[in-house]
């Protein structure tokens, strides 16, 4: 078994109906922040992790994922001919290595589990990660290079995590946590989307896991959980006391772009590190120079 994080899962089948009617005919990874779609930010932030090999789990309508990371002749070509290279540099993140691409297709939308589940062949048997390309952290050294930095020290499952507010727990998977040095916390339990009356603790999972292939066993049983679908909280739930389980809470800020509000905050925060931009945002919007994101 290999002892490096070499495999990313990006679970991207989802039919993004809180984005809708955006997202009747672009698949909601491909919505822009700032200038590069959500799918290109997740990517990077596998590649700094150090990740050699992208599954992208999609479904019917996500071809233009697909086309994203292709080279794209005709353009390239028109854009070489007028000699924009500045346009032609604006492409490099999303050309990746022959062959370090996989696109598995999710015949029916049964969950994040299931959706999982989809790469084992491709996966085979070792750790793993799995980034849920709706959920942005911004930060100079990405939130799963972090995560390798932990599973580097801790080995067995790691998943980022976040404290919530209370009343949103319920949009989440929420950690039950044991031992907690402030940055590592020992995870003890796990549920999916619970009732805030009866949450653990409002620490939730935010997108970002490395997982041993031991998961593999539990999704197989294809059992469903919270909302009928197939989860990912509760095979991950089944795999306590056989495999180390910890939580990190990363540095960074945290943007939940599968929210509205989380999207467009990111889109200003993002465009606020910009020098090309930002003069011009704080003219047309004047309050924003007094914005720290
Ligand atoms: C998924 C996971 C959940 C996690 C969340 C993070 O839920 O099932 O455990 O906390 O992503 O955004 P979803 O947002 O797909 O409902």
């Amino acid at each position: 078994m290999t002892s490096r994080i070499r495999k990313v899962v990006f679970p991207v089948a989802g039919l993004g109906s809180r984005f809708l009617p955006a997202t009747k005919s672009i698949p909601k990874e491909m919505l822009p922040v700032v200038d590069r779609p959500l799918i290109d930010y997740a990517v990077e932030e596998a590649r700094n992790a150090g990740i050699e090999h992208f599954v992208f789990i999609t479904g019917r309508g996500k071809g233009a994922i697909e086309d994203y990371f292709d080279h794209a002749f005709e353009l390239e070509t028109t854009l070489g001919e007028r000699s924009k290279e500045w346009a032609l540099k604006a492409l490099s993140s999303t050309q990746l290595d022959h062959g370090s691409a996989s696109f598995v297709r999710q015949q029916q939308p049964l969950g994040l589990g299931h959706a999982v589940w989809c790469a084992r062949d491709i996966i085979g048997h070792e750790a793993f990660a799995v980034i849920l390309p709706d959920e942005l952290v911004l930060h100079e050294r990405g939130c799963l290079a972090q995560m390798v930095d932990a599973w580097n020290q801790k080995g067995g499952n790691i998943v980022a995590v976040a404290e919530v507010p209370e009343p949103r727990v319920n949009q989440y998977g929420i950690v039950a946590p044991a031992a907690d040095d402030g940055r590592i916390v020992e995870v003890k339990g796990l549920v999916e989307k619970p009732d805030p009356a009866t949450a653990p603790s409002n620490l939730a999972m935010t997108g970002r896991y490395i997982l041993c292939p031991e998961i593999f066993k539990h999704l197989q049983n294809q059992r469903k959980g919270a909302g009928g679908e197939i989860q990912l909280t509760d095979a991950m739930a089944a795999t306590l006391g056989d495999v180390p389980f910890h939580g990190v809470r990363f540095d960074g800020q945290r943007f939940d772009c599968g929210d509205k509000a989380g999207y467009l905050a990111a889109n200003i925060a993002y465009a606020m590190r910009r020098d090309d931009i930002t003069p011009r945002l704080a003219e047309l919007i004047p309050d924003l120079r007094t914005y720290k994101p």
